[in-house]
């Protein structure tokens, strides 16, 4: 099927999801959209983070595609439902196949989820874990300090090592039985190897890493392994769309591994 995917996200983090996606579906062709004039979403009421992620469901729906993928945690942890009722192509949100990968990955069942305000409040990841395992331990922390830490390419500095042993600390103290950190937040996983190696030190046993960037795209492989693949191109194109333009070309490779080739401006 030659239709594009749909990708979208508050600004630049979902381009996280775009570089796993591009990885295991090199031919898919990716409309790509960040609403980076309404960012972040993660201090926005459930019915802002709504309102916003319908606009750019409809805006991605607009380019025909043929699955949407809503790579940002917090529109996916207050807004699916709405989403999935609004289209009729399959949607697919990061919490369920993060609330599943963290499940794979735990032995002892007590699970942390990092993630913003939203997502924290919302309660998603509680809900989407306890209802496969009722008898899963789950805490929950904001760690709002590494949305900007990220974005300035201090994902892997000491300061980044101080803010997360902050929060990981508390987390430890409040249960010592975790064996499994889900980043539940796609700037996140620029935060990867800091998380593990403070996570490490806090806890004698050894600590697992989920990424629901990761896991949402191995969500969509069971659907691009249908013959909805498109098997036509040789490298798909992506397309780059943006709501405000003033730091995405710098901020992208950061989150992409790779520079755009396109980048347009749009008004929803
Ligand atoms: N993309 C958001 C998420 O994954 C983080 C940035 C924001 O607050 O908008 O939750």
């Amino acid at each position: 099927m030659t239709q594009a995917i749909g990708v979208f996200d508050s600004g630049v983090g979902g381009l996280t999801v775009v570089r796993e996606l591009r990885q295991r579906f090199p031919r898919e062709e990716i409309h790509y959209l960040g609403d980076t004039a309404r960012v972040p979403y993660g201090t926005k009421s459930p019915r802002t983070v709504e309102r916003y992620a319908l606009t750019c469901q409809e805006f991605l729906l607009a380019k025909q595609v043929k699955l949407v993928m809503v790579a940002c945690n917090t529109a996916s942890a207050n807004a699916l439902p709405a989403l999935q009722k609004r289209a009729e192509v399959p949607v697919i949100g990061a919490v369920h196949p993060g609330a599943l990968a963290a499940l794979e990955a735990s032995e002892t069942r007590h699970i942390a989820v990092l993630g913003t305000l939203g997502t924290v409040r919302s309660g998603a990841y509680e809900a989407a874990i306890r209802e496969r395992d009722p008898s899963a331990k789950v805490v929950t922390r904001a760690c709002p300090l590494f949305v900007p830490l990220a974005e300035e390419g201090w994902g892997t500095t000491d300061i980044a090592e101080l803010t997360a042993r902050r929060y990981l600390s508390e987390l430890f103290e409040a249960d010592h039985k975790i064996d499994t950190i889900v980043l539940g937040c796609t700037h996140y996983p620029l935060l990867r190897e800091v998380v593990a190696k403070v996570s490490e030190e806090l806890c004698s046993s050894p600590v697992r890493i989920v990424d629901s960037a990761a896991a949402m795209v191995s969500q969509a492989a069971e659907y691009l392994n249908a013959p909805t693949a498109n098997s036509e191109a040789a490298k798909g194109a992506l397309h780059c769309f943006v709501t405000d333009a003033s730091r995405m070309e710098e901020l992208a490779p950061r989150f992409l591994g790779e520079t755009l080739d396109s980048l347009e401006l749009v008004d929803l």
